[in-house]
């Protein structure tokens, strides 16, 4: 069991380009199993490799989420790709592990559709609706760099970059002896 630090926003690092995985190798096995400890630790829906700093093109999903049982092992996607989106859209707040406690309101397709690898190299597709579906889209954007405060105008931006900055220097301070 390996939690790595998450990584938060403004930090470089998940803004940097993803690269595809080409072989199933013990070290992207070891990557995801430290993705899960780190998304359980951490109570996450998802979470993306370059959350962790980590720049192959892969992200997890919390197996209930995904309409599986609480006890099931997230669900993996390796090199993910968005098949299809509904037209039909739902705008609802949206969390993510790099900006702690901020929620903004996101316009998603309702439904979606991916295509992606599994751990054994397997290619699979996989469709959700409603959270599902939003932790979808929302783990794909974070492997092309897009990210929560994107989405929002200039004065909601400046109020998150101010709200982590305080965040992150609060949380210097506590660290101190
Ligand atoms: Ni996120």
């Amino acid at each position: 069991m390996a939690v790595r630090p998450i990584l938060k926003f403004p930090d470089p690092l998940l803004r940097q380009e993803t690269v595809k995985v080409t072989e199933i190798t013990d070290d992207i096995r070891s990557l995801v199993q430290d993705l899960a400890d780190t998304m359980f630790a951490a109570n996450g829906a998802g979470i993306a490799a370059v959350q962790v700093g980590a720049p192959e093109r892969i992200y997890l999903v919390d197996a209930a989420v995904a309409g599986g049982h609480e006890e099931d092992p997230p669900v993996v996607f390796i090199n993910p790709e968005i098949a299809w989106l509904s037209d039909e859209t739902e705008t609802k707040d949206e969390g993510c592990l790099s900006f702690p406690a901020i929620f903004v309101p996101i316009k998603r397709s309702l439904r979606a559709r991916v295509r992606a690898m599994d751990l054994k190299g397997q290619v699979f597709e996989m469709e959700g609706e409603g959270l599902f579906a939003r932790a979808l889209q929302h783990e794909g954007d974070h492997l092309t760099g897009r990210l929560l405060i994107d989405f929002v105008g200039p004065l909601k931006k400046e109020l998150i970059k101010r709200k982590l900055k305080r965040d992150a220097l609060e949380a210097q301070d506590s660290d101190r002896p």
